[in-house]
């Protein structure tokens, strides 16, 4: 009954579509391509059909916005990730979903604008954290979340509408322009931190107009100081429209946070767990980020495969904290620990606001630390990627993330909080690496069934202060593959094949891939790939004068396939 009359209703759709489309046809000779110019859209906003059933893909030269070369012609690889909403259909969403299965935003009748920056005499909004706000405060981004809630789910402004941007641009809903077979996705790549800052910008700008409160600025989840490491209680309360009961009820407050988090419960007392949370944040944004790609991963440009490689804090601790969130008791950890329906939680915004503001805080430590190599790219195709969001206004936007480098020009600031991982640098295990000699060979690729260990050259050795300021060594993890349907998480260990002897968070723990379930049919596979930075921990390990390293990989969940080790310098 229900399924007859949607088809009934496609149907309708799709000759009314075609009477508009042939009517066009005659009128204008544009309308033979059909997704190159602003009358098809006009059509699918009237018409509400998917881009796809009119098969937008034959427009390709003429769609792809940045690098015209030519009708008929395949656009060339590389430049700027542009989306378009003619782009936008159907996601890829693991198995067990829970609705909606849609997640495209509604389509405009007009082309979007591009973005303007604020009025520069805008009160500057200082984002705060959660615990230090107060009640009342909390209380208003509560309104917020409830009158967004109550917006009709065709307004791009509702919430429904604002968890779905999530949704679309991690699930291959969007496809690269010009490129149908290449879905468009935010996260392993740098375009993670510029995306999320725009999503951010524009939720918080909707947020502060329906509230009527010009200066109305994001309260941040500040999971990385102490003071911050559980979920706050205004989430908690199951009256608040803050409240997601769909998250894992072992982490409600008072528990603390696990930035290492991956499935298993560890029993640590509070205070071990806070030092192991800020040791794993010295890591991630000190000696493992120094040069941009570490820290906001690898490049990602039009014709690239999706996820080419995550920078350090998105592989934790903001996946680890997804997955900390989540309802581990559902087969996709929804909410907040699956990317498709993380944003249905508002605890995901203030989340994001911290990821943000540690953006920002890596920028700031390079300057500090005077590491000239510690800033943003400034490749083109960096910059010129862009992203649609609906403002305020409700009018579509073009946003690239040329707009989203400076935030003071976007009228918004954080306030301080102190950094108290900033002087947690790790402690080593003596003597966990005396069985190094006697390591067995291993051919790559291999699965990461046990933990394994190899012997890695390095290409030389940097000696001096100023050779290690101008390169870093930096191991790569080559061609990870991992079950896109899985969790996965395993460890990369440095000079400890006795490694179940170093303690949680010890410094030879080098770093973590973490993974969560990427939307895709099961079996299909995530390619990808790591990276390790080792001039500081080589120095902390009284290893800078070696030949070869010894590497452990030891999986704690999931499967993973390993291409290869290898060791490169790398200056950017
Ligand atoms: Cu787009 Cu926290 O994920």
């Amino acid at each position: 009954m229900e399924a007859s009359s949607d088809r009934a209703l496609l149907l309708l759709r799709i000759l009314l579509f075609c009477a508009l489309a042939s009517a066009a046809t005659i009128l204008l000779p544009l309308a033979t391509r059909p997704c190159a110019n602003s009358l098809s859209r006009t059509i699918l906003a009237v018409t509400g059909l998917d881009p796809y059933l009119i098969s937008c893909a034959g427009d390709a030269s003429e769609a792809s916005l940045s690098e015209g070369d030519g009708a008929g012609k395949k656009p060339r690889s590389g430049g700027p990730i542009v989306t378009d909403l003619l782009w936008c259909g159907k996601p890829d969403l693991p198995p067990h979903a829970l609705p909606p299965f849609h997640c495209c935003p509604p389509m405009p009748s007009s082309e979007p604008i591009n973005f303007t920056f604020p009025d520069p005499g805008e009160p500057l909004r200082t984002r705060r954290p959660v615990h230090e706000v107060g009640a009342e405060y909390m209380a208003k981004y509560a309104r917020a979340v409830a009158l967004m809630k109550a917006l009709p789910h065709d307004d791009p402004r509702s919430f429904y509408q604002q968890a779905n941007i999530h949704c679309a641009y991690c699930t291959g809903a969007y496809r690269q322009v010009g490129r149908p077979e290449l879905p468009v996705q935010i996260h392993f790549s740098w375009l993670f931190f510029p995306f999320h800052r725009a999503y951010l910008y524009f939720f918080e700008r909707i947020a502060a107009k329906l509230l009527g409160d010009p200066g109305f600025a994001m309260p941040f989840w500040s999971w990385d100081v102490p003071e911050g490491m559980r979920i706050p209680a205004e989430f908690a309360a199951e009256a608040s429209p803050l409240y997601d009961p769909i998250r894992n009820p072992r982490h409600a407050p008072p528990t603390v946070v696990d930035l290492d988090f991956m499935d298993v419960e560890k029993n640590y007392t509070n205070e071990q767990q806070i030092q192991y949370n800020l040791w794993a944040m010295y890591k991630q944004m000190i000696s493992n980020a120094p040069l941009p790609s570490l820290f906001h991963g690898q490049p990602y440009r039009a014709g690239d495969a999706e996820k080419p490689g995550a920078g350090t804090v998105e592989i934790y601790p903001h996946n680890t904290m997804h997955g900390w969130t989540g309802d581990i008791s559902r087969p996709n950890h929804e909410d907040m620990g699956v990317y498709y329906s993380a944003g249905r939680d508002p605890i995901f915004y203030p989340h994001h606001a911290n990821i943000d503001r540690l953006w920002e805080a890596w920028r700031r430590i390079g300057v500090a630390r005077g590491n000239r190599r510690q800033v943003d790219f400034t490749d083109p195709d960096w910059l010129e990627s862009s992203f649609l969001f609906y403002d305020e206004e409700a009018r579509l936007v073009r946003v690239s993330i040329r707009d989203m480098l400076d935030m003071g020009r976007l009228r918004y600031r954080y306030a301080g909080v102190g950094l108290p991982w900033l002087s947690a640098r790790p402690p080593a295990t003596p003597g966990v690496n005396s069985r190094r000699g006697k390591l067995k060979s291993v051919s790559f690729p291999v699965s990461l069934d046990a933990a394994v260990s190899v012997e890695v050259r390095r290409p030389g050795t940097l000696r001096s202060r100023r050779e290690k300021e101008a390169r870093e060594e930096v191991l790569v993890v080559e061609g990870v593959e991992t079950d896109g349907a899985d969790f996965v998480k395993f460890d990369v260990y440095v000079n400890a094949v006795e490694y179940e002897k170093v303690g949680p968070g010890g410094r030879e723990m080098a770093g973590s891939f973490v993974t969560l379930k990427h939307p895709g049919k099961e079996g299909m596979v995530m390619r990808t790939s790591m990276r390790v930075a080792l001039n500081e921990l080589l120095e902390d390990l009284g290893a800078d004068g070696d030949e070869s390293i010894t590497v452990t990989l030891v999986p704690a969940r999931g499967k993973a396939r390993i291409g290869g080790l290898r060791i490169v310098y790398m200056a950017e």
